[in-house]
């Protein structure tokens, strides 16, 4: 196939376009940033994709089957409000617009799971645990609205189109970078280690996660199964265990008060969310565990940044 992924230069979409590529896909990557390595039989597009008129030339040049849409500003609060709701749902609104009428018959976008409304200030109780994707949306923030507008665009582009395009979205958990597990800062700044070590930092995400390279097989895979699934069906992609070193059913009630009982379901090292979904539509499972990754990674310099340090 011959296939865009917005975002590619990013965190996820450097493991995704590779990923891809080594698949013999054609992979265009569209971002407006290069990346540090391009993978081979990978091509970069340089593009703005809040630029209307850009995104429709870049569709209409490159004319794939199938975009898989991450460009996003992708970190809660990492520039004003107002600039994340309008970055993320602009890009979102552009692609959604311009790969179909292009003649793209894939499109799958990048939501998060921060939809849910975990972590907001004034309190967040889990109808129930583990979170699937029929638990309740309470965005919080920018960020998390943003996800939550582009989930609903991909559902009217849905209804716009019918059959003739497959739509899909799905809401990666907290994503770990194959180098992240031999010491280079997460998107957090601060290492996967210290994540372990300080259960606070992990708790804000519910202690989610998912391997950069599971989640680039979770696009294989609906790439090759998007005819098979209800169209615009939203997917949860995280690993099967909890990026902690004790149960969730002791941690989350320390973190989340009121949660004993919900969190009472959560057996063993089992996670706050469920991506049973994907595997049941897709066949597709996570294949990594923390526990693993850590153990057969080479340790580099895991001295804290000052980013961390912050
Ligand atoms: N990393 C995570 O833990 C995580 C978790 C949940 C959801 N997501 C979502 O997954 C997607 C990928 O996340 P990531 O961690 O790789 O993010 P990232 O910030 O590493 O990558 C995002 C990419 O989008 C590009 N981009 C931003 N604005 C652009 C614009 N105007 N035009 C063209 N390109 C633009 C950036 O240059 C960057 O390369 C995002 O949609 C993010 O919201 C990520």
């Amino acid at each position: 196939m011959r296939i865009v992924v917005t975002g590619g230069s990013g965190r996820l979409g450097r493991t995704v376009v590779s990923t891809l590529a080594r698949a013999d896909h054609e992979v265009v990557s569209a971002d407006r940033a290069p990346a540090p390595d391009v993978a081979d039989g990978v091509r970069e597009v340089a593009v703005d994709l809040t630029d209307h008129d850009a995104t429709v030339d870049l569709f209409e040049k490159e004319r794939p089957e199938a975009v898989v849409h991450l460009a996003a500003i992708a970190v809660p609060f990492s520039a004003p409000e107002d600039v994340i709701l309008r970055t993320n749902t602009a890009m979102a609104w552009n692609v959604l617009e311009a790969a179909p009428a292009a003649g793209a018959t894939r499109i799958l976008a990048a939501s998060s799971p921060t939809v849910i409304g975990y972590g907001a200030p004034h309190g967040w109780s889990p109808a129930r645990l583990p979170l699937d994707e029929t638990h309740p949306v309470a965005p919080w923030n920018a960020y998390s609205l943003s996800k939550l507008v582009i989930e609903e665009t991909v559902a009217m582009a849905a209804r716009r189109d019918g059959e003739r395009v497959r739509y899909g979205v799905f809401r990666p958990c907290f994503v770990v970078s194959p180098e992240e597990w031999s010491g280079a800062p997460t998107q957090q700044g601060h290492t996967i280690a210290h994540r372990l070590a300080h259960p606070e930092d992990a708790a804000v995400s519910l202690f989610n996660y998912i391997d950069a390279r599971d989640a680039a097989e979770f696009v294989e895979a609906w790439l090759a199964g998007a005819d098979t699934v209800p169209n615009g069906t939203t997917f949860f992609v995280g690993a099967d265990d909890a990026l902690a070193d004790a149960p969730l059913a002791e941690l989350l009630p320390r973190f989340l008060p009121g949660s004993e009982t919900a969190a009472a379901a959560l057996r063993g090292d089992a996670p706050a969310f469920s991506s049973r979904l994907a595997a049941d539509l897709l066949g597709w499972r996570p294949r990594r565990r923390w526990r693993d990754e850590l153990a057969t990674a080479t340790p580099t310099d895991t001295t804290p940044t000052e980013s961390s340090r912050a």
